[in-house]
């Protein structure tokens, strides 16, 4: 759970003091403001689920702060407290969009129950809204299949940058989706129903390279009998995805550059440049940031297609993705192989959630067209799985896909037992240490290594 953000608004410096002792224990992360000006100002920058506010207060009363608070954030729950004399205003206020009151001066018993109630509707709130930005997001991106919370934080942001005309980045180990993600990006933008054209750097000799993206004139070479588009052309009005564009040389770079500039790609052979109209989204699974530091990636044109960076989680990140993906491609094998599959057993699933999927989703998408074809029964169960997965091992294929990456392995289980030490000990650091048998310091170096939260623990 995380730390729940209050905001108080009372010109009342004992009120303020008081709501903050009281409220304190109860493991909220509290703002504190003089005035409605104040409080508003703060809930422009940050957002508060909660709102408390005094009602008569010095400059804009509360109100009037509602209203502005409504307008800023619709979804804020706000309560107003109010002396008992009042009660009328404390009304018209809940007329207005308060969810709740509470006459001054008040019991911290109570004040506790009310605001513990009106957490679970901020929480209640929060949740439809989830909801919603999935459902929406769903309705756009329906090939990608996923749902946990990296997965959906990604979604969020491919929504936001498919319309645009930027140049996209993706990033992510190899079988992750990133080829995926770039026909969606080219589906949800302006630019979808127009050509969408994908090239592969790594898989094209260096030397024919320049001509596959830029095209050629008749009598560049040898067997250049007629001019012949390139790439850029064919995407004209579209979208281009160039995969691993790591792989190009400092020369190309350099055309690609001005290719993206000046939106103009001149034909091996030719002196005449052509004007093209196109969106590039550019894929790598090889950490660009390394070549740049080696040189051996030119940094304009790194920044120039880095406008917008879409990160794809690992599978191995993504725990709450296995199992719907793992159904979604059993369906997928059940219609093309023509077999009455209808999914997995608990056991499989467990199996597959166990793994630490290497490939990514390839390979787990490789795994299950495997055991689809393998069992001969309606649905998939550990035996069908193949065996490198079932006793947890990397593949051993020597492609590079299927190593056993110690380091790797050796942090997640170290997070793992931070977690879990984190979980039994209510976040209390101290103690997690000494169930790990490790001292604070160290306790605390890791806590920072894997970027965990202490205070969601805290119950
Ligand atoms: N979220 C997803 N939902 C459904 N299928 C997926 C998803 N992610 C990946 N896949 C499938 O997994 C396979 C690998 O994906 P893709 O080719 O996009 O990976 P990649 O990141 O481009 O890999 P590489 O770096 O090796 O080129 C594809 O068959 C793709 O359809
Ligand atoms: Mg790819």
């Amino acid at each position: 759970m995380m730390k729940r953000k209050l905001l108080v608004i009372d010109d009342d410096p004992q009120m303020r003091f008081f709501l903050e002792q009281a409220l304190k224990t109860e493991n909220y992360d509290i703002t504190l403001a003089e005035s409605a000006e104040e409080g508003l100002e703060h809930l422009r920058q940050e957002n508060f689920g909660l709102i408390m506010t005094d009602v008569r207060l010095p400059g804009m009363s509360g109100l009037d702060a509602l209203r502005e608070i409504k307008s800023i954030n619709p979804q804020a729950v706000v309560i107003v407290m109010t002396a008992f004399s009042s009660r009328d205003t404390a009304l018209e206020a809940v007329k207005r969009g308060a969810y709740d009151f509470f006459p001054k001066p008040f019991k911290v018993s109570e004040m506790r129950i009310v605001i513990r109630r009106a957490l679970e509707r901020v929480e209640l709130t929060e949740e439809i809204d989830k909801l919603k930005r999935e459902l929406h997001n769903r309705e756009k991106f329906t090939a990608l299949v996923g749902q946990g919370e990296p997965f959906l934080d990604m979604l969020s942001r491919l929504e936001k940058v498919a319309p645009i005309p930027s140049t996209v980045l993706i990033v992510g180990e190899s079988g992750t989706g990133k080829e995926l993600v770039a026909e969606a990006i080219h589906d949800n933008s302006t630019r979808a129903g127009k050509p969408l054209v994908k090239i592969n750097c790594a898989a094209i000799p260096a030397t024919l390279l320049e001509s596959e993206l830029f095209g050629y004139k008749k009598g560049a070479f040898t067997h250049a009998t007629s001019d012949r588009e390139g790439k850029f052309q064919a995407a004209h009005t579209g979208t281009l995805v160039l995969d691993e564009m790591g792989d190009l040389s400092l020369d190309l770079q350099a055309k690609l550059l001005r290719a993206l500039e000046q939106q103009e790609v001149q034909r091996v052979g030719s002196a005449v440049p052509e004007q093209v109209d196109v969106r590039v989204v550019a894929s790598t699974n090889r950490p660009l940031e390394k070549l740049l530091e080696e040189k051996k990636f030119r940094e304009d044109l790194y920044y120039r297609l880095a406008v917008f960076q879409v990160r794809v989680p690992p599978l191995r990140d993504r725990l709450g993705d296995i199992a719907v993906l793992a159904r979604h491609f059993v369906k997928m094998y059940a219609d093309l192989f023509d077999k009455p599959l209808v999914g997995l057993t608990d056991d499989a699933v467990a199996v597959l959630n166990a793994y630490n999927w290497p490939g990514n989703v390839r390979e787990l998408k490789n795994c299950i067209e495997a055991a689809s074809v393998m069992t001969d029964r309606d649905i998939i169960d550990v035996g069908d799985l193949p065996p490198h997965v079932v006793s947890g091992r990397g593949s051993d294929d020597l492609d590079g896909q299927g190593k056993f990456f110690l380091d790797e392995t050796l942090s997640r289980i170290e997070k793992q037992m931070i977690l879990d030490a984190l979980t039994r000990t209510n976040g209390v650091q101290v103690k997690a240490a000494q169930l790990l048998g490790i001292n604070e310091r160290s306790m605390w170096h890791r806590v920072k290594k894997y970027d965990i939260e202490v205070a969601s623990f805290q119950t």
